[in-house]
């Protein structure tokens, strides 16, 4: 089948290399015109593992390709899916869905024969019916319809999930277009992925829930660290325990500095906005962002505790700054919220980030960074592990101990066994363990 991907970001370009690889025809499309620029000289504008040589493989087979004019790639499509943004509006928290709109309206201008419009974006209920209006005034004759397919994937794992999903939420009661959905997503059924029929509203709130909910279970076990903290238990034991039970499951119960990323924050404030807006104010949610936003703050204080009290003159090397390894995406991390406090605190913050680094100077101009971990925390009064990287996860104790001008190690993600720290002298602050 024939698809054009309207948007190359993250999901865009994921999903498009993906039904690339399944053997469909995909043209990925976006108006930054540096980001197609770069795709077409071979290069991959974004950190996801395994991106690289899946885009390639497909380019060459012909069955990939980028532009940054829709027109032809609209007229061609079978599918037409929509991956643009939807970040939070400015005020409400409501989601932005301008750049969805734009794109029904260009995909109403252009296509051709009967076509599928696919919203991939994450997006409130009864955008799918705004879209489909959308485009019906634009075209009253055209022969199309709207189905939601909400993505799931994670960045960091992105190609994994999206071939192999725990299911795939198809919102449409259009027996044509579940017909084109199924033959899109056919290599799953080798897998015996689930294939979700549901009505279109259903589906769009299927993703909000999914999200609010995961994002609820971090939030609920920051809170019992706080208490482990406090009350003297372990955190890690704890979750470890509440987790065999399987209608719990072990899952999103690692306590650490808040959640971030481009999704959880977004769309958490945007089911809250939808409640709302329907008068049912979600209140679980609506917590959840309160508590989540105060975390980050508080980490701050827990490294000024680490400290003695007092940041001023003192260094604090960072290691991590995206919101979750093996990306570089930087959106909402726990990192903007936390180096920036700590700095009003007087601390000179020096860090170092795998894949994150260029973003993150975008987002804070005057950070100082490092090109490896230990000249990182070379003569640093203390090391703040806000990312759990594979590569901190086995550093050289004695070399830490040696570089850091007082041997403070603040971890907020729990990486690094107490006991083995205390064993080497070293002043270990974790989270919740108490
Ligand atoms: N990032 C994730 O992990 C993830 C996971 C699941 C769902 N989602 C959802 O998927 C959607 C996309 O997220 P993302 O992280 O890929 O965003 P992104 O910001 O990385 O990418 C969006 C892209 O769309 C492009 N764009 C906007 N309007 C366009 C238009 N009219 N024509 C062509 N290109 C256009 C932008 O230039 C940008 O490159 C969002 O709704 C998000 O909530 C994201």
């Amino acid at each position: 089948m024939r698809i054009a991907m309207i948007g190359t970001g993250y999901v865009g370009l994921v999903s498009g290399a993906c039904f690339s690889d399944f053997g469909h025809v995909v043209t990925c499309v976006d108006r930054d015109a540096a980001k197609i620029g770069e795709l077409q000289n071979g290069k991959i504008p974004i950190f996801e593992p395994g991106l690289d040589a899946l885009v390639a493989s497909n380019v060459e087979a012909g069955r990939l390709s980028f532009a940054t004019e829709s027109a032809a790639a609209i007229r061609a499509a079978d599918a037409v899916f929509l991956a643009v943004g939807t970040p939070s509006r400015r005020g409400d928290g409501f989601a932005d869905l301008s750049y969805v709109h734009d794109a029904a309206r260009e995909i109403a201008a252009e296509m051709d024969g009967f076509t599928v419009i696919v919203i991939k974006s994450t997006v409130p209920v009864g955008t799918n019916d705004e879209v489909d209006a959308i485009v019906r005034k634009l075209r009253p004759d055209a022969d199309f319809t709207v189905v939601s397919n909400p993505e799931f994937l994670r960045e960091g794992a992105a190609i994994e999930d999206f071939k192999r999903p725990d299911r795939v939420v198809v919102g449409t009661d259009d027996e044509r277009a579940r017909r084109v959905m199924r033959e899109l997503y056919r290599p799953l059924f080798i897998n015996e992925t689930p294939m979700l029929f549901t009505g279109r509203r259903a589906a769009e709130l299927i993703k909000y829930a999914s999200n609010a909910f995961l994002a609820t279970k971090i939030t609920f076990i920051n809170e019992i660290a706080d208490l482990c903290e406090k009350c003297g238990a372990d955190v890690q034991e704890v979750a470890r325990g509440m987790g065999l039970d399987r209608r719990i499951a072990g899952k999103f119960l690692h306590a650490g500095p808040g959640f971030g990323g481009s999704c959880f924050p977004k769309d958490i404030a945007a089911l809250a906005a939808i409640g709302q807006r329907y008068g049912v104010p979600i209140r679980i949610v609506e917590t959840v962002m309160g508590v989540n936003d105060a975390r980050k703050r508080a980490m701050a204080a827990k490294v000024v505790a680490a400290c003695g009290g007092s940041l001023a003159g003192k260094t604090v090397a960072v290691l991590g700054l995206t919101f979750k390894p093996n990306t570089d995406d930087m959106r909402e991390a726990p990192s903007l919220v936390i180096v920036p406090a700590l700095e009003a605190q007087g601390a000179r913050v020096r860090a170092y980030d795998p894949h994150g680094m260029d973003e993150a100077r975008k987002l804070m101009p005057r950070l100082e960074t490092a090109t490896d971990p230990y000249a990182c925390i070379e003569r640093a009064d203390a090391m703040l592990i806000l990312t759990e990287w594979d590569q901190f996860r086995a550093l050289d104790l004695d070399r830490v101990k040696k570089a850091l001008r007082s041997p403070v190690i603040v971890d907020l993600r729990n990486i690094y066994r107490p006991a083995d720290l205390a064993a080497k002298g070293l002043t270990y602050v974790s989270v919740g363990r108490g």
